[in-house]
């Protein structure tokens, strides 16, 4: 794009003030205020001002906000069955190399406060193995124990897509075959002033971020990472965020339930912590399976009680989801493709006043929107939702300190690894609190959950308190 044509443009759409600092910018600057420009779908600005940005009001919440059923962690005796043959059409996926793994990681991680990709964030407790690390290691193993290497597609974004690559050459993508990683960026969007107008964040830099990981699906098919799905015969995405160290990746009852039960996309929840833990809450609404988001839940709902005193809507979101590529494929099909529903959140947005100096907003000054992925269940044939364990499957490092940050995942690490220890026969010691007095890790390269270490364990190892171990 050329100057004419950017001003031109930018004139169509309102948005001229975007070059009021060219006169005064070098040549590089000027090159990167064309290219943030070019980024813009301008025409789609247009639309999201009238529809998100100028008018204020929450969004609608459904009419109608029930519960849903959701499939037992642990099948009752009627389904027995369908969980060991759901289980066996899992691993023959696995097998048959129909499966890959979806990892979102294009996030800022803002509230971890951690200056890079999440996914370079030490995390395990005597390691200190990154999650990139964890995961890498877990998919190694996934491969070698299903007979079959699994394909890994992570999406990043522009804020840390080099720095991201560059981190798993530089480790030679952790022993996996480097054919087997496939990164792919997703699209960013501008923040808007309540006006409309969009943000520079510097003189030649529009505030730009990503679009959402519900911006995955487009992204997925406009990076080519789904024709690559399609030639390489991946059937069925297994979705997670790259925040979860605890996440199992690849899970063929998961997989052969969604199967099984011709699903396009499926998920797992936990029993929620609490009334208001910030996760989001599966429902059924006006009809159809969904999530709404902790932040747009109304509070008499998130406390609502059934009859014997149990939480009416308890089903938290973990975030992990199997897809159909099929799904996403009629998601995005150009023509008619199905557009997911923009999130409206007001954020504080560096920028930059009428002579170019930089300003930081102490309050929310600007309109950020996103798509979020569980917009697309209500989409989908079928979806299925399973109840898995929290301490097995989820500790999420999102926060630097309190809930759900590195200390909690940690602990929660050690307790996961002496559970899996003690079912192979090992002697754990614990304090008097009953938590483990000894650090324990398990590497992922070694085993993925308790009945794969109790067939992989050498030997025994002996744990006094205080001892700090790696199992690998
Ligand atoms: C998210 C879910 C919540 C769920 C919880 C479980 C949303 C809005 N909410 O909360 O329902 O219960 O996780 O842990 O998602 N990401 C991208 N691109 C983006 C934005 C995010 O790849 O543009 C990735 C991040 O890298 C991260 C993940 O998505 O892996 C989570 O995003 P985040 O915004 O932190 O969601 P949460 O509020 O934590």
């Amino acid at each position: 794009m050329d100057l004419d044509a950017a001003r031109r443009l930018l004139a169509t759409h309102g948005q001229a003030h975007l070059l009021d600092f060219w006169p005064r910018l070098d040549e590089a600057r000027r090159a990167a205020l064309l290219a943030d420009i070019a980024q813009i779908d301008l025409p789609l600005c247009d639309r999201l001002v009238a529809s998100h940005v100028r008018r204020s009001e929450p969004a609608a919440l459904p009419a109608r906000i029930e519960p849903v059923e959701i499939w037992p962690a642990t099948p009752d005796a009627a389904r027995q069955d369908v969980y060991r043959r759901a289980r066996e059409l899992g691993e023959e996926a696995v097998r048959a190399g129909r499966v890959a793994a979806f990892m979102v990681a294009g996030g800022q991680g803002t509230r971890l406060g951690f200056d890079g990709p999440k996914g370079m964030f030490s995390v395990s407790p005597v390691r200190g193995a990154t999650l990139f690390q964890l995961f890498a290691e877990g998919l190694a193993r996934a491969g070698e124990r299903w007979g079959r290497p699994i394909p890994w597609y992570i999406m990043t974004s522009d804020a840390n897509h080099d720095d991201t690559v560059r981190y798993f050459s530089a480790n030679r993508h952790f022993g996996l075959s480097e054919d087997d990683v496939r990164f792919f960026q997703q699209g960013m969007m501008p923040a808007f002033f309540p006006d409309g107008r969009i943000v520079l964040a510097e003189p030649h830099r529009v505030a730009l971020s990503p679009d959402g990981h519900g911006g995955s699906l487009r992204a997925l098919a406009a990076s080519g990472a789904l024709d690559d799905m399609r030639r390489r015969g991946v059937e069925v995405l297994s979705y997670f965020q790259v925040d979860n160290p605890l996440v199992q990746m690849v899970d063929p009852l998961f997989i052969g339930l969604h199967l099984l039960t011709g699903s396009e996309m499926s998920s797992k929840a936990v029993t929620k912590a609490h009334d208001l833990e910030r996760v989001g809450n599966f429902c059924r609404a006006d009809g159809k399976v969904a999530v709404i988001e902790y932040s747009d839940l109304p509070e008499s709902l998130a406390r609502a009680r059934n009859a014997d005193g149990g939480r009416r809507f308890d089903a938290g979101s973990l975030a992990i989801h199997v897809l159909s590529r099929e799904f996403i494929e009629r998601l995005t099909t150009p023509g008619s493709a199905v557009e997911l529903p923009w999130h409206r959140a007001e954020k504080k947005v560096p920028t930059i006043d009428a002579d170019g100096r930089p300003v930081s907003p102490d309050r929310p000054n600007a309109i950020k929107l996103e798509m979020f992925i569980f917009d697309a269940i209500p989409l989908a044939r079928n979806p299925l939702v399973l109840y898995t364990r929290r301490e097995e499957e989820f500790s999420p490092v999102k926060n630097a300190e309190g809930d759900d940050s590195p200390a909690t995942a940690r602990r929660d690490m050690i307790r996961r690894a002496a559970r899996w220890l003690e079912a192979a026969g090992v002697a754990v010691p614990r304090g008097a609190d009953g938590e483990p007095a000894a650090k324990v890790e398990v590497s992922p390269r070694l085993a993925l959950d308790a009945d794969d270490l109790r067939a992989r364990l050498r030997k025994r190892p002996e744990l006094r308190p205080g001892d700090a171990v790696v199992i690998e």
